[in-house]
C-alpha cells in the first residue's frame, strides 16, 4: 500500500495527543509527521504509544520556522495539514499577548506559504 506523509503540529498538545493515536490507527495508508514546539501545553508522555509506530515521526520545531516547515514539506510531500499548534490558553494573553501574535498568526501564516509553495509547484499545477 502507497503511503502519504500528513503533517499533525501540535500533536502533543490536549487535541493532538488525542488526535495522532487516534488517526495513525484510523488510517493505516498515512505517515503522521508531529511538529511541535514542546511548550508547557505539549507533552510527549501522552504520544508515549506511538513512538515505536514505524509510521510516526516527532519533529520538536517551531511553526513559524519557515525554513524548517519548508523543509518538512518537500522531504515528506506533505498533502494535509491538521493545524493544533496554538498559544491556547486566553488567559496568558492577558499578561503576554507576543507568543499568540507569534504562534497564531504568523506561525498559521507559515504553514498556509508552505503549503501555498509546495502545492502550486507540485506536478500538474499550473
Ligand atoms: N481544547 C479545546 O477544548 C479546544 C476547543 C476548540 C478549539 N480548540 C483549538 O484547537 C487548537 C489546539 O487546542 P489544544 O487544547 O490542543 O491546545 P494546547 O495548548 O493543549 O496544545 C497546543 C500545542 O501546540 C504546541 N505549540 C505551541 N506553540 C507552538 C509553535 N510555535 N510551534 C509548534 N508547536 C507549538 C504546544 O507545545 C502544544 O503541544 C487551538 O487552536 C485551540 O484554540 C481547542
Amino acid at each position: 500500500m502507497s503511503q502519504e506523509t500528513v503533517l499533525v503540529t501540535g500533536g502533543a498538545g490536549f487535541i493532538g495527543s488525542n488526535f495522532v493515536p487516534y488517526f495513525l490507527e484510523a488510517f493505516p495508508q498515512y505517515h503522521v509527521v508531529n511538529l511541535d514546539k514542546l511548550t508547557y501545553a505539549g507533552n510527549l508522555n501522552n504520544l508515549k504509544e506511538c513512538e515505536d509506530n514505524p509510521r510516526y515521526t516527532f519533529i520538536h520545531g517551531n511553526i513559524c520556522d519557515a525554513e524548517l516547515v519548508n523543509k518538512l514539506f518537500a522531504k515528506h510531500d506533505i498533502r494535509h495539514v491538521f493545524h493544533f499548534a496554538a498559544e491556547s490558553h486566553v488567559d496568558n494573553s492577558i499578561k503576554g499577548p507576543l507568543p499568540f501574535i507569534k504562534t497564531n498568526i504568523e506561525g498559521t501564516f507559515t504553514l498556509l506559504e508552505a503549503a501555498r509553495n509546495h502545492w502550486m509547484s507540485a506536478p500538474g499545477q499550473v
